[in-house]
Formats: structure tokens, C-alpha cells, sequence
């Protein structure tokens, strides 16, 4: 994945994410037909990197990763419901995610949106209830408010909602913007500020974590569109040229390849620039975020 000691890290964090995801879903007691679904699209083999953002944001406050596991894994369903939603026929049309046929090609619409449904509710009783050693009353109230912003409205059901409704028409840079912020920012947002509200940074930590990473949400999305139009459907694990054959405006659309390109370097180095001005050991996180702007999938 990336490089020195970002792969180890990712690799032991992985598997421990797997096995809190499962046991989680495993517990619930109800139809197994949901169970399945909702497991089947969490062990499709995402990147996890949202995850692997709160862990490297807890290590640079020195705050042992393993902390972060049932947030990571709240994190972690609702993003893979966020994609479970935008591959249904109304929403991208889409047949193949993490490598494998879509959920709803699987289980059927009906089971595809209660299954989103079932991993968006249950990740804020997964935040909700984090063990006290992990974090104080006050503190799971902030991670609780946070995420449902990052998860809502304003945040990514706003950007989701932008996203169709600009399908067919051509954008301005700054309404791309708003789409890739609320849709994708957000959510990759929250898994640092959420770090750095478990950590009880300070309020200049947390408005430096926050913009380092605004500019990583950016970069991300960034890289996804290129990757839509450049990618190896083998690799990246999903349909190239969605975007197009939904006639969505993105980045190389607006500003050609090599626009996106510098595009996303810009963001690239506007988030390091944040992150030196944290002052904390940040190693992990730049890793992250030189994998960000070079990944293949
Ligand atoms: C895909 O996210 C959807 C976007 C918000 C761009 P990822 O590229 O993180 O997808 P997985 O989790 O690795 O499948
Ligand atoms: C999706 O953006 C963002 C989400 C909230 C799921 P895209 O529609 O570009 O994501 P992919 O390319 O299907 O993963
Ligand atoms: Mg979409
Ligand atoms: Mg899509
Ligand atoms: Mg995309």
C-alpha cells in the first residue's frame, strides 16, 4: 500500500477492523438475510482509509489506535452505506463495487436500502455506546453531533443530492466544489476531527487537523474522478466511466487531465502545509496523504 511503516500499521489495523465489523454485525439479532448483506458489502474489500485516518490521527497524539476500533468501525458502515445507496439504479446505476457485483445485484433493491439504512442507524448506537475507557460522556455527545453533521444534509446527503441534480449539466468549479467537498470531504473530515475530539486536542490542533483535512477530502475525490476516466476496472474494483455515462461534471471534465492533475497536487500540498503547522508526529498521516494523491484504486 503505501510505504515504510504505513504498511505494517495498515495491514494489523485492517484485520482488527475486520474482526470488530463482524462481531458487531454478528451480535445483532434479527433476519439473517440483513446480516448478510450488510457483512457482504462490508468484507468487499474496501481501502479502508477512512479507518486508517482516525487510527494515524489517534498515534499522533500518542494515544494507542486500538481506541479508535468501534468508531473506525461506525465510520467505516456508514461509508459502506453511502456506497451501497450510490451504486442503486436511481442513484449511479452501478454493477460492481469492492471487485464484486453491487449489493442490490445480490440481494435485490428492497435488502440493498434497508441494509444502508440498517448500517447508517447502527453506526451511531456503535458511537454512541464507545466503552467509557475510550471516551467520557461529553465526548461521545461531540463525536455523535459531529458525525451525523459530516453524515447529513450539510454534509454528505447534500452533496449526494448536488451530485444528481447536476447530472446533465455543465458546473462551475466552485459548485464541483461543493459537491466533492459535502459528498466526499465530510465524511473523510470527520474521521480526523473525530481523532483529534477523542484525543481532547486544542482548539488550534483541531482547526489545523480540520483544514489538513478539508484539502485531503478534496484531493480524495479528486483522484476518484481522474481514476473514473484512467483506471483499470481490475484494479480500482469498480466501472470505469461512470461519471461519463451519467454525464456528471468532474474535475478532468471541467479542467482536462492534466487540470485535474494539478489540481490535485495543489490540494495535496495545502493539506501537508497544514498538517507541519499541527506540530504533532504526524509521519502517519503524511503517509496517508502521499498515498492519497498516488493511488491506483
Ligand atoms: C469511494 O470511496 C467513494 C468515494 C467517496 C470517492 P473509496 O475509494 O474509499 O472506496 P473503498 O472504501 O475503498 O471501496
Ligand atoms: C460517491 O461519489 C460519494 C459517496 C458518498 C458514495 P462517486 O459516485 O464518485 O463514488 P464512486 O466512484 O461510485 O465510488
Ligand atoms: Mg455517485
Ligand atoms: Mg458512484
Ligand atoms: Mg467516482
Amino acid at each position: 500500500m503505501g510505504t515504510g511503516f504505513l504498511d505494517a500499521f495498515a495491514q494489523e489495523y485492517k484485520q482488527l477492523l475486520d474482526s470488530e465489523l463482524r462481531l458487531l454485525v454478528e451480535r445483532l439479532d434479527a433476519p439473517s438475510i440483513i446480516k448478510e448483506s450488510m457483512i457482504y458489502s462490508l468484507e468487499a474489500g474496501g481501502k479502508r482509509i477512512r479507518p486508517l485516518l482516525l487510527f494515524a490521527t489517534l498515534d499522533a497524539f500518542g494515544i494507542d489506535p486500538k481506541n479508535g476500533l468501534p468508531a473506525a468501525a461506525a465510520i467505516e458502515m456508514i461509508h459502506t452505506y453511502s456506497l451501497i445507496h450510490d451504486d442503486l439504479p436511481s442513484m449511479d446505476n452501478d454493477d460492481l463495487r469492492r471487485g464484486k457485483p453491487t449489493n442490490h445485484k445480490v440481494f435485490g433493491d428492497a435488502v440493498a436500502i434497508l441494509a444502508g439504512d440498517a448500517l447508517l442507524t447502527y453506526s451511531f448506537e456503535v458511537i454512541s455506546t464507545l466503552p467509557n475507557e475510550f471516551a467520557s460522556a461529553d465526548t461521545k455527545l461531540k463525536l455523535v453531533i459531529e458525525m451525523a453533521r459530516a453524515a447529513g444534509t450539510e454534509g454528505m446527503v447534500g452533496g449526494q443530492v448536488a451530485d444528481m441534480e447536476g447530472e446533465g449539466k455543465k458546473l462551475s468549479l466552485e459548485e464541483l466544489d461543493y459537491i466533492h467537498i459535502h459528498k466526499t470531504g465530510k465524511l473523510l473530515k470527520f474521521c480526523v476531527v473525530a481523532g483529534a475530539i477523542m484525543a481532547e486536542a486544542s482548539q488550534s490542533q483541531l482547526d489545523h487537523l480540520s483544514a489538513f483535512a478539508h484539502h485531503l477530502g478534496l484531493a480524495f475525490q479528486i483522484q476518484d474522478d481522474i481514476l473514473d476516466l484512467t483506471g483499470n476496472q481490475q484494479v480500482i474494483g469498480k466501472p470505469v466511466g461512470s461519471d461519463t455515462a451519467n454525464d456528471k461534471s468532474t474535475y478532468p471534465q471541467l479542467l482536462s487531465l492534466e487540470g485535474a492533475r494539478a489540481a490535485l497536487s495543489n490540494q495535496i500540498n495545502q493539506a501537508k502545509e497544514f498538517l507541519k503547522k499541527t506540530g504533532l508526529n504526524t509521519n502517519l498521516l503524511r503517509e496517508i496523504t502521499d498515498l492519497v494523491a498516488s493511488r491506483d484504486h
